[in-house]
């Protein structure tokens, strides 16, 4: 296991299932988070085409117009088996800078979280690939883990001591903000593991001072060993990823109505027809 929401190609034993019944948000999107992303969406009554960057099952259930067609892709197989909710043959197994769809198939492209996994270098490939499946005027929406590089260890260890954690997700994500040196290192997840664990002296006594449940950090103890790299991204950095090359204009930036909103804005990006 490598991450809860990146297991690699097995599915050892239902382990993807049993982590991904843990997440609590805003690693997994609250109701105020999908309040942000229906409001950036600009829903209308037209049924639209989707596709949405990994199979979020409260994203599948947005209030879509009637009629609309939702596709997911993921390349992960587990995840597609055990978390999609659409029908088979709805979300297929691919990756997200190699679409496997023609040109301007799609009115929306969603993805929630789904920038953390992509780094400078992927963001690139990805917007050129989302630029080939969007119809002019389409939107991208994307809900972002922002780096908050005022951040620290200490302020953070201060509030699980304090018991002000919301979830023990919380305390993940602002770790991964604290402890990122730079974009392009982003913030390997075993680092993040290594030093709250030291911090804490032990998972027992973290879980104790949190005052939080257990299985909540079912999702952190995963990570152990983990091989994979997040990024964590500014928001002015990612919106100017993905409108630098004139192909996209940013049209919102919805703050979700929870305390920790600010760390996961949804933002939106318009393609641009031709001129
Ligand atoms: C959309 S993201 C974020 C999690 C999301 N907030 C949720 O609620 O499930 C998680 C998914 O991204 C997938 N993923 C990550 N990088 C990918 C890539 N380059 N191509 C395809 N899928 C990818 C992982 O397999 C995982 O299922």
């Amino acid at each position: 296991m490598r991450s809860p929401f990146d297991p690699g190609p097995g599915d050892e034993a239902g382990a993807v299932q049993r982590i991904y019944a843990q997440q609590t948000p805003p690693l997994l999107p609250s109701s105020a988070d999908l309040a942000a992303h229906e409001a950036a969406l600009a829903l209308g009554s037209t049924p639209l085409n989707v596709l949405m960057l990994g199979v979020t099952p409260a994203v599948y259930r947005l209030p879509w117009p009637p009629h609309s067609a939702i596709q997911a892709v993921d390349r992960s197989l587990p995840m597609i088996q055990h978390v999609w909710p659409g029908p088979v043959g709805s979300a297929q197994v691919g990756d997200w800078t190699h679409l496997p769809f023609p040109a301007e198939r799609f009115d929306r492209v969603i993805s929630d979280g789904g920038m953390l996994f992509l780094g400078p270098a992927s963001i690139d490939e990805l917007r050129t690939e989302v630029a080939r499946v969007l119809r002019p005027d389409g939107l991208f929406v994307t809900r972002v883990y922002v780096w908050n590089q005022s951040e620290t260890l200490d302020r953070l260890i201060d509030d699980v001591e304090r018991g002000a954690l919301s979830t023990a997700n919380e305390m993940r994500i602002r770790s991964w903000s604290a402890l990122q040196t730079s974009l392009d290192v982003g913030i390997p997840l075993s680092t993040a593991f290594d030093e709250l664990l030291v911090r804490m002296g032990s998972i027992e006594n973290l879980v104790e001072r949190s005052g939080l449940a257990a299985e909540q950090f079912v999702p952190f103890l995963a990570t152990a060993g983990s091989t994979l790299r997040y990024t964590m991204w500014p928001t002015h950095d990612i919106i100017a990823a993905w409108t630098s090359h004139g192909d996209f204009e940013h049209v919102s930036t919805t703050i979700p109505g929870h305390q920790l909103g600010s760390l996961c804005p949804v933002l939106a990006f318009r393609r641009r027809g031709p001129a």
